[in-house]
């Protein structure tokens, strides 16, 4: 029989997951459910830029980002150059990381493009008077674009989808054979993952053409990353904060901060302030869970707490559920085969 499974959420973690099941497990029924899409995501209003930072994301070892890092790469750099890159708002990004004091090459180093120093003379051409500076090519993925891209592809795929904002999980151990929790920050009253915490940000979109390159200052304290249609200007990072009431005064810190590193960008339109939650968690959790209800086992794999890296490591932590997944169900066909 087919298996029947489950995604919770459909930000780009649940569709990313979704899609990699439907792709590795064809035989499976999948089906996502979620209270959030498109523009009511996190996801949607992130940045998107390919820049894992392992300070901001833990994961369980290094091995373990490595690997999430290079499948997620590996994932967005075949579409980037294929006719689908515009579409799925996927693209190389080439541009300046700067800083006050003296660093260590960043993680990302090799598993990105071009890297390199900058020059003194690039160095000169920003106000400021930084002490190092690196320069190289990344990928930049815009959710506007990527979510439609992915459900699409599940669609086509053959998947369903179901509006509900999920409350108890009674139903799914009679639905379905397996549940893939991809709820993000989630109602933590409801389930209560005490690790969880938001990191608020906030996120101006700008129209400014002229800009081209990314500008990345101090650790991405501020951050200039020229999309498809518009400027994303960043950011801050304010931990445990849950609060999304509109407050100008951060915005302002934030164009200020970018009006300094380019001063140009004093005339560009806005277009867009955004108030995100991020979903950090001390340790990224993508492992399998049995979960008891009402003397019923359902079978979890857990698949969230991404914080600043979500657009980044979705496709990686996709792959190595989808694995784990798939252990599940055989384990399950393999006991059912012996009785
Ligand atoms: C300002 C800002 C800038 C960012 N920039 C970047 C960047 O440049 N690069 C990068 O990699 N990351 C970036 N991020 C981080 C990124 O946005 C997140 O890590 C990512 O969106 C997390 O995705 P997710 O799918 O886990 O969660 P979400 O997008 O929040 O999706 C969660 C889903 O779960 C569903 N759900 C949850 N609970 C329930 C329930 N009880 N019932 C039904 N459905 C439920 C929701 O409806 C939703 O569909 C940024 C974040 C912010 C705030
Ligand atoms: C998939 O699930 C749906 C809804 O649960 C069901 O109607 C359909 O028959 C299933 N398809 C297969 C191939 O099992
Ligand atoms: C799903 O994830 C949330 C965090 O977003 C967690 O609190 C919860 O325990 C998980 N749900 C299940 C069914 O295990």
């Amino acid at each position: 029989m087919a298996p029947a499974i489950a995604v919770l959420g459909a930000g780009v973690v649940g569709l990313s997951t979704a899609v990699r099941i439907q792709e590795e497990i064809p035989e499976a029924n999948v089906t996502i459910v979620a209270d959030k899409f498109t523009k009511d995501t996190t996801s949607h209003g992130a940045a998107g830029m390919f820049r894992p930072t392992l300070l901001l994301t833990p994961a369980p070892s290094e091995e373990i980002f490595r690997r999430w890092c290079e499948d997620s790469f590996r994932w967005y750099d075949v579409i980037s150059r294929s006719d689908e890159s515009a579409a799925a708002g996927i693209y190389p990004i080439s541009g300046y990381e700067l800083s006050s004091e003296f660093k260590e090459y960043p993680y990302h180093h090799k598993i990105i493009y071009n890297f390199r120093e900058m020059t003194p003379l690039e160095m000169q051409s920003f106000p400021g008077n930084y002490k190092c500076g690196w320069c190289y090519t990344t990928l930049i993925i815009e959710c506007r674009y990527y979510l439609p891209w992915l459900m699409k592809r599940f669609r086509k795929n053959g998947g369903k989808v179901i509006y509900q904002t999920v409350k108890n999980l009674d139903e799914f151990t009679e639905k379905y054979d397996l549940l893939v929790n991809c709820s993000g920050l989630s109602s933590r009253e409801l389930f209560g993952d005490k690790e969880m915490t938001p990191i608020r940000g906030h996120l101006i979109r700008v129209k400014a053409p002229w800009v081209k390159h990314f500008l990345i200052v101090d650790n991405a304290d501020t951050y200039i990353y020229p999309g498809q249609d518009n400027v994303a200007l960043g950011g801050t990072r304010q931990k445990g904060i849950e609060d999304v009431t509109y407050e100008q005064v951060h915005f302002d810190d934030v164009m200020r901060r970018c009006c300094v590193a380019i001063p140009s960008l004093k005339t560009a339109k806005i277009e867009q302030q955004w108030i995100g939650l991020r979903p950090f968690r001390s340790v990224v959790r993508v492992e399998s869970e049995e979960v008891n209800i009402n003397g019923k086992t359902l079978k979890v794999v857990h698949n969230y707490g991404h914080g600043a890296n979500g657009v980044t490591l979705s496709w990686g932590t996709a792959v190595q559920a989808t694995e784990i997944a798939k252990q599940m169900l055989q384990k399950a066909r393999s006991v059912h085969s012996k009785l």
